[in-house]
């Protein structure tokens, strides 16, 4: 018996062409496209008209924070990377789709961002929300200028997440921005009633490019006292020293958004009603 070869052994057929007056063979790729179809398909998609997972993201929140209130009747809702991601395209805007949804339950906002110009957009969407109608309960907002991490702080100290309010965080960072100990005092905050709900963004699609690029120590960055500056994934202390700029301090540059207690604060939170 002779030497099995790809002659006559597996494949052959597949790789046979055509010939003329071949009519037991059939022709290689005779389902490819000419280039003129493949262009004129090209031509059919169209760009994404907006970020298609900021819009889901914003959906999903809205719709679970529907849900939310439907049960609570009542809430708080923190949002601690509130600015938009996408400023043209406000409808993508988590803390605008929640503000703006309807039946208007959750009464308190409280709203941080580290970027000024992102804390005027979060005040100016604050103030062009229409006033409260018959039969709705007075809303307060408070919009904080800083770092999430320290202004957590004054908004679980100032009184308005009782253990008997519902509330609602989302931590919708970018890669490292949110500490893990932000998290961990959220959690913590009430300890016999229904815990604050936490919307943590992970970064899974590019964690493992990002840890990689780590210069500083991982563990410590992202646990007690440290933070990892999301663009050079450096980490520095969570007091701003050695830091590029992250801490502005507590105290923004707004009125309305300096430490605790804020300015004309009535228990349980600040109002800033228009
Ligand atoms: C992914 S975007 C938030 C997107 C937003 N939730 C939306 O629905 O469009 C992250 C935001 O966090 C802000 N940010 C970054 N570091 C921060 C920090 N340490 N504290 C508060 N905000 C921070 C950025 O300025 C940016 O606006």
């Amino acid at each position: 018996m002779g030497r099995r070869t790809d002659a006559d052994g597996m494949g052959l057929n597949a790789m046979m062409v055509k010939s003329k007056g071949d009519s037991t063979t059939s022709d290689l790729f005779s389902d490819l496209l000419s280039p003129d179809q493949v262009a004129k398909r090209l031509k059919t998609y169209k760009p994404l008209s907006k970020p298609v997972w900021s819009d889901h993201k914003a959906k999903l929140i809205e719709k679970y924070l529907a849900f939310f209130v439907y049960i609570t009747k009542h809430g708080t809702y923190i949002d601690g990377f509130a600015g938009p991601q996408s400023p043209e395209h406000p409808e993508t805007w988590s803390a605008k789709r929640v503000l703006e949804s309807r039946p208007r339950f959750l009464r308190n906002f409280f709203l941080c961002d580290l970027d000024s110009e992102k804390v005027n957009r979060l005040q100016a969407l604050w103030e062009s929300q229409p006033p409260k109608e018959k039969n709705e309960s007075k809303r307060q907002c408070v919009v904080l200028h800083g770092d999430f991490n320290t202004r957590v702080d004054e908004i679980l100290a100032s009184g308005t997440i009782t253990e008997k309010e519902a509330a609602f965080a989302l931590l919708d960072q970018r890669t490292f921005e949110c500490d893990w100990r932000t998290v961990e005092k959220l959690a913590q905050h009430k300890k016999t009633g229904n815990k604050i709900e936490l919307f943590y963004f992970l970064a899974a699609k590019w964690l493992h490019r990002s840890l990689s690029g780590f210069k500083g120590d991982a563990a410590r960055a992202t646990g007690r006292g440290h933070r990892v500056d999301s663009a050079t994934g450096l980490a520095y202390p969570a007091d701003g020293s050695g830091g590029p700029g992250l801490h502005p301090g507590a105290g923004g540059s707004r009125a309305a958004t300096g430490p605790w207690p804020w300015p004309g604060a009535s228990a349980p939170a600040p109002g800033s009603a228009p």
